[in-house]
């Protein structure tokens, strides 16, 4: 029997990568089905119920879809961040979760550096803004994301640090980036941090009001990771104790109304997370995913597993 393929996109991907991943796993004989734009989580709870493999992007994962997934096999999150996946319940059944680290991560780096610029000018209002040249950028966490932000600050001459508890003196240097060993530093030195950390248990709501506190007169606090990594009441908190901190972030957070009614020429939200969208971003990770699907119902090759 033909191995049926899904490809599930509350968010789709653009037209020519999904049209590529369709024409591969048509190639290698595979069936595959297209699930884009659905709004009812049933629909995907249905979708899934005969595949031996799906590709998704933040779509949900949840035990419920791992269940009715009775042969579901694979689970490839064409990303990086796993955080939408139950990891611990698809290992109960026996489901491989894997990801494509790294194929989306210039995609999201150039809209991080284009929320700084929009911020530092003050959201294309007209009003005087200031310039990134010459300001010092904090990395926070230097992955495959991080690497490329620190890169192009550098290009527009920001003077680049990075805190990264994880990674040894030498990639810092071979990065040309300042190697911060307390996080304390990264935000009291810098004029802008950019997050760049997944969301975890350790790491949700891990920048907090005391972290903030800390932050540098004037400096803005730039986030295309997640947002659950804030701690979103005492962000508001200290944005109203502190009337010069700016905040970007791709998608909002919950209570964005409060952020906007309360500091609108001060924070930035996109309106859905779109750090990945674009269509090289999509091809890149979703052309990543199928051939790791053909790797594993082909040849039984397993690549980029996040729950062994
Ligand atoms: C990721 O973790 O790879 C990014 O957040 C992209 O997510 P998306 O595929 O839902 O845009």
């Amino acid at each position: 029997m033909v191995d049926k393929v899904l490809i599930a996109t509350e968010k789709p991907f653009a037209e020519s990568a999904r049209n590529s991943m369709v024409k591969m796993f048509q190639e290698a004989g595979l069936e595959p089905v297209v699930l884009e734009k659905y709004t009812d989580p049933k629909d995907l709870l249905a979708a899934v119920a005969d595949v031996s493999a799906m590709v998704i992007r933040s779509d949900k994962v949840t035990k419920d879809v791992l269940e009715a997934g009775k042969n579901l096999k694979l689970v490839v999150r064409a990303g990086a961040g796993y955080d939408n996946v139950d990891c611990a319940s698809a290992k109960a059944r026996n489901v491989i979760v894997e990801n494509t680290p790294g194929q989306n991560a210039n995609a999201v780096a150039e809209l991080t550096i284009g929320m700084m610029v929009m911020i530092a000018r003050a959201k294309y209002s007209g009003k005087s803004g200031t310039e990134l040249k010459g300001k010092r950028l904090g990395v926070h966490a230097l992955g495959n994301i991080g690497t490329i932000v620190a890169s192009l600050g550098r290009a527009f001459g920001m003077d680049v640090c990075a805190f990264d508890p994880f990674l040894d003196q030498c990639v810092f240097d071979e990065c040309c980036v300042g190697c911060i060993t307390k996080i304390e530093d990264l935000y009291s030195t810098c004029d802008y941090v950019s997050v760049h950390i997944p969301a975890t248990p350790e790491t949700i709501k891990s920048i907090n009001y005391a972290l903030l506190s800390k932050m540098k007169k004037g400096a803005a606090l730039i986030n295309t990771a997640r947002a659950e990594v804030i701690h979103e009441e005492e962000l508001l908190k200290i944005m109203e104790d502190r009337p010069d901190i700016k905040y970007a972030s791709d998608i909002a957070p919950k209570n964005s109304a409060a952020f906007m009614e309360k500091f609108a020429d001060r924070v930035f939200f996109t309106p859905k997370k779109m750090g990945a969208q674009t269509a090289e971003a999509n091809t890149n990770a979703g052309l990543a995913a199928a051939r790791q699907i053909i790797a594993y119902l082909k040849e039984g090759k397993v690549l980029n597993q996040v729950n062994p």
